[in-house]
């Protein structure tokens, strides 16, 4: 019954090669096809449109317009929202905002949209939270095919209170999700412009347009350290930095 409509690994690959990326601007991981994201009542559109932060406080409701099925019926997947634009140590991290996983849609058509049920989420949704004055952050949604037999793995136990220093691609790779079984992608962007900053930022990412760049050069502490992910020193000492205050923290 699926059969005509298995999404196979060898037509994503040739897409992603061949179509313009949904996911954000330098994320890792590109997709082929966008992903519907809907907060409120505001459809995201264009990708990457600046959604104002108070819409963000609920999860939004998210359709794929494909899914991997195969002969014996639609499998589930796996959902990530990455923020690409955490400012530490002088330059810009990754933060997990959302990892769901055993994620299923409300239809078994693999060929027509439906919102997607989530049930599970290993690292619950966290509103976007851009600290006050930097440059708007990029929030990626993407979603995998889920590999048969998938856990996330033991290093990955604490993600939840471990969330800034995220590496999406070392993730992937660890927990056997091909990055070319991406489903979907879309992004939002989100800036705080309503206070004033304490401190400056890092510059923009080089993927950021002029428009979208930081006025100012960086002064932030520790500048000039380029961050290593993956240390289990790192993972403790972001921990520490999390605990030690959200706010100073900027997601
Ligand atoms: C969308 O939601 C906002 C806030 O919840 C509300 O003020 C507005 O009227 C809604 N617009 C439509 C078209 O439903
Ligand atoms: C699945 O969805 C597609 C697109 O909406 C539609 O053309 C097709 O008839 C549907 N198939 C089944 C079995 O419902
Ligand atoms: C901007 O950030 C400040 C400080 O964290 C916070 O009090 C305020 O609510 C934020 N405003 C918006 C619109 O997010
Ligand atoms: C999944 O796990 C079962 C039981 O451990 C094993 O028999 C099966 O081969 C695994 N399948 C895959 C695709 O790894
Ligand atoms: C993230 O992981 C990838 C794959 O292991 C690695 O190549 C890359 O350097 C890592 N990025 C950071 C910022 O550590
Ligand atoms: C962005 O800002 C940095 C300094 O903050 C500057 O060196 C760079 O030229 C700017 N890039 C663009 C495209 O304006
Ligand atoms: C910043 O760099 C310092 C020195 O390398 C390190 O001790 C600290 O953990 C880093 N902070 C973060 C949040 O990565």
């Amino acid at each position: 019954m699926f059969g005509k409509s298995f999404v196979s690994v060898g037509a994503l690959v040739s897409l992603v090669t061949t179509t313009s990326a949904q996911s954000a601007p330098g994320f890792p991981v590109s997709a082929s096809t966008p992903l519907t994201v809907v907060y409120g009542n505001n459809t995201v559109s264009p990708p990457g449109e600046l959604i104002p932060r108070g819409e963000t406080a609920q999860p939004p409701r998210i359709s794929p317009r494909t899914w991997a099925g195969d002969e014996n019926g639609a499998r589930s997947a796996v959902l990530l929202m990455v923020d690409l634009d955490v400012p530490r140590n002088g330059t810009r991290v990754q933060l997990l905002h959302w990892l769901a996983t055993d994620v299923t849609r409300a239809t078994a058509n693999s060929s027509s949209e439906s919102a997607l049920l989530i049930s599970s989420a290993p690292v619950p949704y966290l509103q976007p939270s851009p600290p006050v004055g930097d440059v708007p952050h990029s929030y990626t949604f993407i979603l995998f095919a889920q590999p048969a037999n998938f856990s996330i793995p033991a290093q990955y136990a604490e993600l939840a209170q471990n969330r800034v220093g995220f590496n999406t691609s070392q993730f992937l790779k660890d927990a056997g999700v091909a990055e070319s079984s991406a489903l979907g992608a879309n992004y939002i962007r989100v800036q705080n412009l309503t206070g004033t900053p304490t401190t400056t930022y890092p510059p923009a990412r080089p993927t950021q347009s002029a428009a979208q760049n930081s006025s100012a050069p960086s002064a932030f502490p520790g500048a000039g350290q380029p961050l290593q992910v993956g240390g289990s020193a790192l993972w403790a000492g972001l921990s520490t930095a999390l605990l030690a205050g959200v706010a100073a923290v900027g997601l």
